[in-house]
């Protein structure tokens, strides 16, 4: 799997890191997560590190990078979505994550590049070491509170977690918290319309102080309030334009195509939470069933799309793709047509940990 160059630098970064003596780095560990030969160093140097230190990217950029890592990131990104269901494992209904208490819920599909990338789900010290000193934002509706729920979930146990659902459950607040072992700091930010999450990125701008992973969404409030989907791209547009000119390395983001630049290691990695699949016939109100009809979810796709706010096209956030894993989850996930069990937000969580692995190996080697 491994060719002899990436084999090279393997070995490089071992005599690189291990004499630096990084203290209670768990390297002894040497896991093997990704391409079955990645050593886990590359997920210590991850999601957080090379901005305090920039010469280690230096460092490494100085070895020839291999193609192959270039590579990772569009072809395997757009497998990070193929995942199928286990029916026996499912539990319909309320939110709860203790799924492996009924087997596996979900997997990544067998298929041939899936194989190849070799994804992985990942287990809570591997989660903590790669949002190591972090910081998180999550923002948005109820479909951002579920995700931040599985992310907590994965990473705190279950004591904790039942304080944290408690608190996560008042409506309509933020929530902050500093994980006591790897001292990441997450924050939900309750944003439900466009504008905002165009605040809360002014207010980074202000502050200069950006997050080193930032989660976002948005749609479910609009479309029930406003029901205008192209005053929803209006706003999608503004909340565009304040995140290009929120970072210089955002705002090489041309509006045509996609990014081909280079990634400043400042720069956050930026997701976007996608709307969950809306089941008419479901949905707990009448209001609700007469303005969230396949029509209008469609024209919000639409208006997503044409503000370019994905990467797909040409934007700044990935898409992580609640639609179309609810859709595939279906019914049996969903108690009222819009929030769904947690582990379709547990495989979302995943999802998002396996792109920033990418990501992460890509900018230390790309
Ligand atoms: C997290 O990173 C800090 C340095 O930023 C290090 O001192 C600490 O040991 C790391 N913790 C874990 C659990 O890797
Ligand atoms: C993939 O293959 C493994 C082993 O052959 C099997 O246990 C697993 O259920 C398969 N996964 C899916 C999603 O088909
Ligand atoms: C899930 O876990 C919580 C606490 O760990 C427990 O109280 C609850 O009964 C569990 N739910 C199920 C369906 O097993
Ligand atoms: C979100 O924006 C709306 C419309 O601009 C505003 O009325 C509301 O107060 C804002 N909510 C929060 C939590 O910032």
């Amino acid at each position: 799997m491994m060719g002899a160059l990436q084999f090279g630098i393997l070995a490089a970064c071992v005599v690189l890191f291990v004499p630096m003596g990084m203290a209670g780095w768990h390297l002894s560990r040497n896991k093997m997560l990704f391409f079955s030969g990645a050593l886990f160093i590359t997920l210590a140097v991850g999601v957080h590190l090379t901005p305090y230190f920039p010469s280690v990217s230096d460092v490494i950029s100085s070895f020839s990078s291999p193609a192959v890592v270039l590579e990772d990131r569009d072809s395997c990104t757009s497998f990070l979505h193929d995942i199928s269901w286990d029916d026996n494992s499912i539990v319909v209904s309320d939110f709860s994550l203790n799924s492996s208490d009924y087997g596996e819920p979900w997997a990544w599909t067998n298929s041939t590049s899936v194989i190849a990338c070799g994804f992985s789900k990942l287990g809570r010290s591997d989660a903590l070491d790669l949002l190591n000193g972090s910081w998180v934002v999550i923002a948005g509706d109820s479909q951002a509170r579920l995700f931040i729920l599985a992310l907590l979930n994965l990473m705190l146990d279950s004591t904790e977690m039942e304080s944290v659902r408690r608190d996560l459950f008042k409506r309509h607040s933020d929530y902050h918290i500093v994980i006591e072992e790897n001292g990441a700091k997450l924050d939900f930010i309750w944003a439900p319309y466009p504008m905002n999450l165009t605040g809360l990125v002014k207010g980074f701008q202000r502050e200069r102080q950006y997050p080193d992973v930032l989660v976002m969404g948005s749609g479910l409030w609009h479309m029930l309030r406003f029901t205008d989907a192209s005053d929803f791209g209006d706003s999608l547009g503004l909340l565009r334009r304040s995140v290009a000119s929120l970072l210089p390395i955002v705002s090489e983001f041309g509006s045509d195509g996609p990014v081909t630049g280079s990634v400043s290691v400042q720069s956050p990695h930026m997701f976007w939470l996608g709307m969950p699949t809306l089941i008419n016939s479901m949905l707990n109100t009448e209001e609700k069933k007469e303005k969230m009809t396949r029509v209008v979810c469609n024209a919000y796709d639409r208006e997503l799309d044409e503000s370019k706010l994905l990467r797909r096209l040409g934007g700044p956030f990935m898409l992580l793709d609640i639609e179309s894993l609810s859709r595939s989850c279906g019914s049996r996930c969903t108690a009222d047509g819009m929030h769904y069990s947690g582990v379709v937000y547990e495989a979302v969580v995943h999802i998002m940990l396996n792109e920033l692995l990418i990501e992460s190996r890509q900018r230390i080697w790309g």
